[in-house]
Formats: structure tokens, C-alpha cells, sequence
């Protein structure tokens, strides 16, 4: 298994381009099920997740080729049997995004349960019960989801939570029903925006990209088409907050800065220096932050995917921060390891409290999911000694090749493989 050890108090310096969206291109690449037409994806991230779900589509009988430039093709020209294995489903959650694919083209889907995961029980009752309004029968026997229909119709749907991927999955499986769809209360994550896109692209008629209303005409199939993954906005706020922290100047190029409004107006507060510049943005360290709160939300609110690397650098930050997880129930795994970094952090329940600024000291640490996983790097990087990071699958499942992206802005981090 992977570690990462990371010498800390480098200072980091120089361009980070950003890579494409792990969160869009899922999806994407799930939409690619709705047609038997190639669909070309470009800017694909190299990451362990998009790996898994090519894995799952070939294993449903796509194709599908990368070229060394982040450029997927997906054809699926025939499905074979419509079955996503719990082997697949484990390794990654996402893939319950074949489900509405599934069920719209071929009118079966048999799909493991996810079951739950580090961060939360993450039950997928949502994307469920919201199929059955589209007429689908869905059963959950002996692990797996089971959904049939001959041919989905058209439905209204109240989501009663705001979910990403169940919105993802509802959109896909509408573009192919019987009549018009209007999903409420839907994600407005820009991925979610961006699958409506491509689905368009397509050929699908989707109304309303980007708000909490989708309406959606279903139409009788779908295309092939060509599309260009939007960068990650979670890999560019990782990177922000490791320029706020450790950098004199860093340059984080290839990113949406209306992406980040909500975590970037919060660093501000913070009192960190980050202007626009070109493509991306332009982040200035050696400043002291200011312990600022911050509750998770969904977009546009501050996403639960950079809480963790923001309690990182909260513990660099003069004062205390409190900092509430609204969406998921167990996401503060990185406490217990930054604590045993130095840091001065208390939890309980959804809320932690960080006071800093702490005098981390390196430690060896264990990561236990993706974005813990960040979190403890980021630590590392201004931590005295040498940190290491164990169980770093968790990282590459987001993160393309983080580490080299680290040291070519100097910092001091290896990849030891045992
Ligand atoms: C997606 C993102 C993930 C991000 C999360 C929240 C992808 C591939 N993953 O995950 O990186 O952390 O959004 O922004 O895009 N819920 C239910 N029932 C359901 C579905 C969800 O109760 O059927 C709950 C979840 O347990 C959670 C909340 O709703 O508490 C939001 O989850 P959701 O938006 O569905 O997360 P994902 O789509 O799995």
C-alpha cells in the first residue's frame, strides 16, 4: 500500500494547472450508457474512480479507449446484462450513476447497493423511490437494486433532500421516458449543470441546467456526442488553500472562479489574498488568517468536499473556527489524525472547534477517505518533520497525481510503495 512522506516548512512557489472534474466526469461517462453512438469526453482526470466506472462499463459491455492526452471515447453499442457486481459498486459509490441509464435504454438495471461508507450511512432511497414516480418497479432483494420498466413515463418529483448524484441519475433516466419530467429540488451543483449539457449535446431536451428545477422532454434516443469536462473545482480549492498555506505566491491556472465563490468569498473573509488572474487565480501566502466558521451546504453554498482542507488550514489560522458539517454525518475522520499532529481541534457531533495557529509537528497519519486524505497532506506540508500518509488509494481516487503536481511547486513529498 501507497504512503506519502512529506518533509514539511517548504515553502511552495510557481503554476498549478487544474484537472478535469472527477464529480462531471462520472456522470458523463454514465451518460455514454443512453446511446449506442461514441461519446468523446476531453479532459478527463487520471484518477482511480474514473478507472473503476470505465472498468463497470465494459463490464455492461462498452468500449472504451483514453488516449494520453485525457481523452476518453465510450461507446456502448450493445448492452450486455444489465448488472453493475457489488465488487464494482464497493469501490466507488458513484457508480449507482448507471442506474437511470440503465433502466431508461435497456428497462433493467440490477445494481449492488452501495451500502455505506467512512463519511455516512449514504442511502440511495432518494434515487430510488424518485424512479418508481417515473412508473419504474424497484426492488431491493439480497443487496442489490433491481429495477425494470418497459418504458419510463414522464413524472413530477419533489426530491425531499438535495442530492447530486440522484438528480444525475433522474435526469438520465427522464431524457428517455414517455413524456415530460419535472424534477424539484434538484442539485445545483455546476456537475449537475454540466451533465445537462452534454445530455443536450445528445440530443435530450432539458430545461433549466443549473437551477433547482429541471424539466425534461423525453425523446425517443439519444446520440453521440463530444464534450469537454469543466476543471475540478474541489482540486483547485485543495490547491488555494495549500498556496494560503504554505506558498509566497502560487498560481492555481485552469479553474472556474465562479465555481468557488462560496469557499473563495470565505477565505477572503478570512483575510486571504486571492485575485483573479488569466484562466484561474492567483493565491498570496505568508499572511495570517483569521479563524473564520463555516457550515457545509449544498452549491452554491461552501461545498462538504473542502471541509477537510479548510480545517487544516483553520488550524494555521489565528482564533478559533467552528466549523459545522451539514451534509454528511461522519466526515470528521481527519480530526482525530490532525490532532495527533498538534492541532488544537474538538468535535462533537456535526461541529468542530479549531484554535489556532497550532505548531503542527509531523506525525505518521492514516488516511480514511478522499478528502481526509488532502486534508493530511496539507497538514504535512507546513508540519515539522516528516509526515506520513498512509492508505493513499483514498487520494488517487480524486486526485490526479497530487504529488508531482506538490513538487513541482517545491514542495518535498514522495511516494514510497511497500
Ligand atoms: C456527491 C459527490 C460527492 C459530494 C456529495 C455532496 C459525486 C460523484 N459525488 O455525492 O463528492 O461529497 O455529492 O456534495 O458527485 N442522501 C439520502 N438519500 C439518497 C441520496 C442522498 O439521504 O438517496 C443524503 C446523503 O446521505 C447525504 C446527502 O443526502 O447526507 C447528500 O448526498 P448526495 O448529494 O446524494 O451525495 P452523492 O451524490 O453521493
Amino acid at each position: 500500500m501507497d504512503r506519502f512522506r512529506i518533509r514539511g516548512g517548504k515553502p511552495l512557489r510557481g503554476k498549478v494547472v487544474i484537472s478535469g472534474s472527477k464529480n462531471a466526469a462520472l456522470p458523463a461517462m454514465a451518460a455514454s450508457l443512453l446511446t449506442a453512438d461514441p461519446v468523446l469526453l476531453h479532459g478527463v482526470p487520471e484518477v482511480r474512480d474514473v478507472a473503476t466506472l470505465r472498468l463497470l462499463v465494459e463490464h455492461l459491455g462498452g468500449s472504451t479507449e483514453a488516449s494520453g492526452t485525457g481523452t476518453l471515447r465510450m461507446q456502448v453499442g450493445a448492452l450486455s446484462e444489465p448488472d453493475a457486481p457489488y465488487d464494482l459498486v464497493r469501490k466507488m459509490r458513484a457508480s449507482v450513476l448507471v442506474l437511470g441509464p440503465l433502466l431508461a435504454r435497456r428497462g433493467r438495471a440490477h445494481v449492488s447497493l452501495p451500502g455505506g461508507c467512512a463519511i455516512g450511512e449514504r442511502p440511495v432511497d432518494l434515487h430510488i423511490s424518485a424512479l418508481r414516480r417515473l412508473g419504474a418497479t424497484v426492488e431491493v432483494v439480497h443487496g442489490y437494486i433491481d429495477a425494470r420498466s418497459d418504458r419510463l413515463r414522464g413524472a413530477e418529483v419533489d426530491f425531499e433532500r438535495v442530492t447530486v448524484t440522484g438528480t444525475e441519475n433522474l435526469m438520465m433516466a427522464a431524457c428517455l421516458a414517455d413524456g415530460t419530467t419535472v424534477l424539484r429540488n434538484c442539485a445545483r451543483e455546476p456537475e449537475v449543470a454540466d451533465l445537462a449539457k452534454l445530455l443536450n449535446a445528445m440530443g435530450a431536451r432539458i430545461e433549466g441546467a443549473g437551477t433547482d428545477t429541471l424539466t425534461i422532454e423525453g425523446v425517443g434516443s439519444l446520440h453521440g456526442a463530444e464534450h469537454d469536462v469543466p476543471p475540478d473545482r474541489i482540486e483547485a480549492g485543495t490547491f488555494v488553500l495549500a498556496g494560503l498555506m504554505a506558498a509566497d505566491e502560487l498560481v492555481v491556472e485552469r479553474c472556474r472562479v465562479e465555481d468557488l465563490a462560496s469557499p473563495l468569498e470565505k477565505l477572503r473573509e478570512a483575510g486571504a489574498s486571492i485575485e483573479p488572474l488569466g484562466n484561474g487565480l492567483r493565491v498570496l501566502g505568508g499572511r495570517e488568517l483569521r479563524g473564520c466558521d463555516v457550515t457545509t451546504a449544498p452549491f452554491p453554498g461552501f461545498p462538504t468536499d473542502l471541509q477537510a482542507q479548510y480545517m487544516a488550514a483553520m488550524t494555521q489560522a489565528r482564533g478559533a473556527a467552528v466549523i459545522t458539517e451539514a451534509i454528511f454525518e461522519n466526515r470528521f475522520m481527519h480530526v482525530g489524525e490532525l490532532r495527533r499532529m498538534g492541532a488544537d481541534v474538538t468535535h462533537e457531533g456535526r461541529t468542530a472547534i479549531v484554535r489556532g495557529p497550532a505548531r503542527l509537528s509531523a506525525a505518521q497519519v492514516m488516511a480514511t477517505d478522499l478528502r481526509a486524505s488532502a486534508c493530511l497532506v496539507l497538514a504535512g506540508l507546513v508540519a515539522e518533520g516528516v509526515t506520513e500518509v498512509s492508505r493513499v488509494y483514498h487520494i488517487d481516487r480524486g486526485y490526479a497525481s497530487i504529488e508531482s503536481k506538490l513538487r513541482s511547486l517545491g514542495a518535498d513529498i514522495e511516494r514510497v510503495s511497500r
